[in-house]
């Protein structure tokens, strides 16, 4: 069933796994995904950049395609459609509106007290809706479509505290040394805050740039109360693999499904691999 993230989080962060979030770009990542889940057992959240949306049609199309393939796949598990990054309560509100179940209002890079402000509208806004809330301190390096940062902030554990308190969010994104995209040798991941953001807030906390992060490093942030990793960079490189495959093996190839196929087959192999990797197998 199409649900929000709250209730995942919760028994995911109790359990001590995390629910993936898997971003998708076209009907293929979106068939990939669900399909993915549905053969492990696992809840899942679908992410949907404000560029991913842009580029399939809108909210609405996405929405439309979810529920088409959930409906056609008997999909079973548990499935959230996340507006990954959102930049502003217009957009949160529209994706709301379209019929996402989940949001990320990002306002990480304004003043803090603007952040709290914004974030506590998305909240009101969503919660009226049976919707649930992300929200980010901090700066994410790296560039994922149109949220672009020029280094790393970690975020201030104190601030954290602060905006779970007066904001309501259901789980939050404390930056602390993740990257979008392709690491630049291995990830310095700040656990000392993780664990100290996670104590005293005690809210599932999100891993952003999940791709290229260590499995032991993956293990940690669970332990510290990760209950959301983000993966979309490491389904990109997979299936953009897949194409050049197919088609440098037969040069000739012009039907979409043969090369969008296999493209789709290793979408889902990553993604069962992750879901294996962060604990949320046969746990739907
Ligand atoms: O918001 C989405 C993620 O943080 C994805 O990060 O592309 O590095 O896996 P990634
Ligand atoms: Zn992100």
């Amino acid at each position: 069933p199409l649900v929000s993230m709250t209730e995942m989080l919760i028994k995911a962060k109790d359990e001590g796994y995390a629910v993936g979030q898997f971003n998708l770009n076209n009907l293929e990542f979106t068939q990939a995904i669900l399909q993915a889940a549905e053969e492990e057992k696992s809840p899942v959240i679908l992410g949907v950049s404000e560029g991913a949306a842009r580029y399939m049609g809108g909210f609405k199309t996405v929405v439309s395609i979810v529920k088409g393939l959930m409906e056609d796949y008997n999909t079973t598990v548990p499935v959230a459609i996340h507006l990954d990054h959102g930049s502003s309560y217009d957009k949160c509100k529209a994706a709301i509106d379209a019929g996402f179940t989940s949001v990320m209002i990002d306002a990480s890079h304004h003043p803090f007290e603007e952040n709290i402000e914004t974030t506590s509208k998305v909240v009101e806004y969503a919660h009226s809706k049976g919707v649930s809330v992300e929200a980010e301190l901090g700066v994410v390096g790296g560039q994922e479509d149109d949220v672009v940062a020029e280094g790393v902030i970690y975020a201030d554990p104190k601030e954290c505290d602060e905006l779970v308190k007066r904001t309501g969010i259901d789980c939050l994104a404390p930056a602390l040394g993740s990257v979008h995209g392709p690491y630049k040798g291995e990830p310095n991941l700040g656990f000392k805050e993780m664990e100290e953001i996670g104590k005293l807030t005690n809210m599932p906390l999100v891993l952003h740039g999940g791709t290229g992060i260590p499995t032991k490093d993956i293990q940690k942030s669970v332990s510290f109360g990760t209950a959301k990793i983000n993966v979309n960079t490491e389904s990109q490189i997979s299936s953009a693999k897949a194409v050049r495959e197919a088609l440098a093996a037969n040069p000739e190839e012009y039907d979409p499904r043969k090369y969008l196929g296999p493209a789709r087959e290793a979408i889902k192999t990553t993604v069962i691999g992750k879901m294996r990797e962060f604990g949320s197998s046969n746990k739907a």
